[in-house]
């Protein structure tokens, strides 16, 4: 059967400042879908949070980009609005960038991952979730799940991933796309997705068999407002078992962080650390960056699960690795390459202050 999976997310209002998301927001979300599950609009769902962003995974037949999937969750968001106004949650309504719906909630705002596929006997998801960090936090991840066999050693000894996968890859800034065929390519995709601020992995494909594998959330809130209103916090799902990495494959890079954009402000590096969703909640210097992983079983649609992945203690040493990365990164201060470089400032806080200092700059002799 075909089966739609949509990871649509907002933060709408932070519990307390950007840490966390309040109860009764997740609480009126599930609410709220109860009744189109029990319409069929639905199949099933789950509401979760990851730090102070609202994230509603939902699995029906309508396909991506639906209109009626869409509007609901904008409606939630819309809602759930309301009631950070009500308790005076910080920065309440803080993603929702347009006033009224128009018929897809992309470029409004919210982060959307979506894919339909062909549901198969074993239907194993991993739906990733960050907060504080940009879209592009997940090109070296996924780098490394689908490309890397010092990651996946599935790409070297399972006969189905011999052939590698696909990389549709968007450049957020010019509105063009590219799709890179790995292992051949690896060396010309490195070349753009090493630079995730502008180059984003929004998809990727099997390809012997053309069946999609991973789908991630590409918008720059910073892009679409035309300056800085918090980070994107980026969600992406991802396919494993069978023609796909085993779930530890698709885990494993988490267990080594790396340095992401996205901390304090939107304007700092710092380290993505994996957490259960109890602990992504944010708030040592609004940070420092986190991600955790939902996993479910599909079955006939229905979401069994989750299970929170980054729960394991096998991810303590990681969690340790970032939390010392963190104090690193922190001693650079207002300095680069803790602070984000000069051209991710130019179309955020740079402006205002140039504008103030218009006529100051004089020339050099
Ligand atoms: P399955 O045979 O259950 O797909 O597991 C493969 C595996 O061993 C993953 O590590
Ligand atoms: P959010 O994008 O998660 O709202 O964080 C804003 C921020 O950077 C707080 O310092
Ligand atoms: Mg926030
Ligand atoms: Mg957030």
């Amino acid at each position: 059967m075909k089966v739609t999976m949509s990871v649509i997310k907002a933060d709408i209002g932070g519990y307390v400042g950007h840490s966390d998301t309040h109860p009764e927001m997740i609480a009126r979300a599930d609410e709220m879908l109860a009744k189109p599950k029990q319409d069929g609009l639905l199949i099933d769902y789950h509401v979760t949070k990851c730090g102070d962003d609202l994230q509603l995974i939902i699995t029906h037949q309508k396909g991506v980009d639906n209109e009626e999937i869409h509007k609901l969750t904008w409606d939630i968001f819309i809602e759930c609005t309301e009631i950070a106004k009500k308790l005076k949650l910080h920065g309440a309504g803080q993603d929702l960038l347009a006033d009224a719906f128009s018929g897809n909630v992309r470029g409004m705002g919210p982060g959307v991952a979506e894919m339909e596929f062909d549901e198969r006997g074993s239907e194993p998801v991993i739906v990733f979730m960050a907060d504080k960090t940009s879209s592009g936090a997940w090109n070296m991840p996924l780098y490394k799940i689908f490309a890397d066999p010092f990651n996946t050693i599935g790409l070297v000894i399972a006969e189905n991933m011999h052939n590698g996968f696909a990389f549709e890859v968007h450049d957020v800034k010019e509105s063009k796309k590219i799709t890179f065929n790995t292992p051949e390519e690896i060396y010309d995709l490195l070349v753009f997705i090493g630079a995730p601020s502008r180059f984003m992995v929004k998809a990727i494909y099997h390809r012997d068999s053309g069946n999609i594998a991973a789908v991630s959330s590409t918008q720059r809130l910073a892009l679409i407002a035309g300056r800085y209103v918090g980070k994107d916090d980026p969600v992406c799902i991802v396919r494993s078992q069978g023609e796909f990495p085993a779930v530890g494959e698709v885990l494993e890079p988490f267990a080594s962080p790396i340095l992401v954009e996205g901390w304090m402000r939107g304007s700092h590096m710092g380290p993505l650390m994996p957490v259960a969703v109890c602990d992504s909640t944010p708030t040592r210097f609004d940070g420092p960056p986190r991600v955790t992983a939902a996993g479910f079983q599909v079955s006939g649609g229905k979401l069994i699960g989750p299970r929170d992945m980054f729960a394991d203690k096998s991810y303590d040493l990681a969690r340790q690795q970032a939390n010392e990365m963190a104090d690193m990164m922190r001693s650079h201060g207002p300095f680069e390459p803790h602070r984000l470089p000069l051209e991710e400032m130019e179309y955020t806080t740079m402006p205002q202050v140039m504008k103030k200092l218009e006529g100051r700059f004089t020339d050099l002799e």
